[in-house]
């Protein structure tokens, strides 16, 4: 990842007031392109160009457009192959213009959960903390600051907080980890808005009902330092900011890292790319952090790593075609979710498994499935790319609202059902 957007914003306002800029002014674009050759194909692996579109870069005639993000240079480079491309959207930078655009406190206030100005756009990490402190204090019996399970590359907390019921008694533990890739930020938002809902769930409902038999533990902000870095320097970063050895390239993919086929599908060794897996699992502080946190709850059933974008409910594998052993149960959960989804503004999700996206290995939701003794899955967020990561601040809301309603759903299921004992996958 080398694009500088903050350069690209830079420039381009300065080419505003000015007015008569002689410079070409400097943009990034995204290009639906249709690739004919291997040469082609080589080209965007070689030069590391960032690919939007969730399905594999292929050539030939069977093979599925892609969108891909370029800078003017990057863009005469990749044309002069041969490829054949149209813009898909003409002007990052005005799109996360519209990011940023805060919602206003009485639209807020049509929607049917209690509005809080918090999530009228999206927060800082230091907000995030400030948030989980108002928690804290104003939700003393149902909300429980756990504080930081460990630290990220640049010595950011990773922070977590639990959500149950004063009812004692046996109770089972799901875990919603958000914020892992640094540039999907409604994941971040999403989980808080989670949160959210569940604490002004109002008595009686069947959210409320959950707490007396879960406690949901959140991890929101599992990237911090690159969730940072994406607000302030980088808004397309993707990885965590840890330095690696030998090279000048920054960053390990988090959703790489993980300790299960680690390495062996949809991720790469070179440090530079994008899906960079760290030097083995686990390298990375964050997951093995997160790892350990996970591993520390006695209880815990179910987890879901919250992503952006393309609107997916996905089941294991994410590192095979193969079915799991209990697919029917991983099935039905998966369809009931994206149904729920639906209910709430009738935005339409997949269901299906990771690796039907892409395969990857490495990635949390594989490791919860064969590792954790919990039933994993990913939720891809809103949209389907005509925003893309920047999703405008009006859609927090929105998205977040559907997302719990899939969650419910989620938590009900395996309260109601017999979650089975999962076997590792196969290698
Ligand atoms: N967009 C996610 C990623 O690239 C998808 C992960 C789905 N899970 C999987 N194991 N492939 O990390
Ligand atoms: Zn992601």
């Amino acid at each position: 990842m080398r694009g500088t957007l903050s350069t690209v914003t830079a420039l381009a306002l300065l080419a505003l007031s000015t007015h008569a800029s002689p410079l070409p002014q400097p943009r990034e674009q995204v290009l639906r392109c249709t690739l004919d050759t291997a040469e082609q194909v080589s080209h965007i692996e070689n030069q590391n160009l960032d690919v939007w579109s969730h399905h594999g870069v292929s050539a030939g005639e069977k093979a599925r457009p892609i969108d891909v993000r370029v800078n003017d240079a990057q863009k005469a480079a990749l044309l002069a192959t041969g490829v054949r491309c149209e813009p898909f959207i003409e002007d990052v930078a005005a799109l996360l213009k519209e990011e940023m655009i805060p919602v206003s406190q009485q639209t807020l206030q049509k929607r049917a959960a209690p509005s809080d100005p918090y999530f009228s756009t999206y927060r800082s990490f230091a907000e995030i903390n400030a948030q989980i402190a108002k928690w804290a204090s104003a939700y003393p019996t149902t909300f429980k600051d756990l504080g930081s399970v460990g630290q990220s590359a640049q010595g950011r907390a990773l922070r977590a907080f639990k959500i149950t019921s004063a009812k004692t008694g046996p109770k089972k533990a799901i875990w919603l980890n958000g914020g892992i890739h640094a540039r999907e930020w409604v994941s971040s938002a999403t989980t808080m808005y989670i949160a959210h809902s569940l604490l002004t769930a109002p008595a009686g409902s069947p959210a409320a009902a959950l707490l007396d038999s879960l406690e949901f533990y959140f991890t929101p902000m599992s990237n911090p330092d690159g969730y940072e870095y994406s607000r302030t320097t980088n808004r397309m970063w993707r990885k965590n900011r840890g330095k690696n050895a030998g090279s000048s390239c920054i960053g390990t993919d988090l959703n790489r890292n993980w300790d299960e086929h680690w390495n062996v599908v949809g991720a790469s060794q070179d440090p530079c790319s994008d899906t960079y897996s760290g030097t083995k699992a686990f390298s990375a502080p964050e997951t093995l952090a997160l790892s350990k946190f996970a591993l520390s709850l006695p209880n815990r059933v179910a987890g879901i790593d919250l992503h952006s974008y393309g609107q997916y409910v996905l089941r294991p594998w994410g590192w095979t075609y193969d079915a799991p052993p209990n697919n029917d149960f991983y099935t039905r959960l998966g369809d009931g979710m994206r149904d729920a989804i639906r209910s709430v503004y009738g935005t339409r999700y997949t269901s299906q498994s990771g690796a039907d996206l892409y395969p990857a290995a490495g990635a949390t939701d594989d490791w919860m499935n064969a590792k954790a003794r919990m039933v994993g899955f990913t939720i891809e967020l809103r949209d389907t790319g005509s925003y893309g990561f920047a999703l405008p601040a009006r859609l927090i809301v929105p998205t977040g609202e559907e997302a719990f309603a899939g969650v419910v759903y989620y938590a009900r299921f395996v309260l109601d059902n017999k979650v089975p004992i999962l076997t590792p996958a196969r290698s």
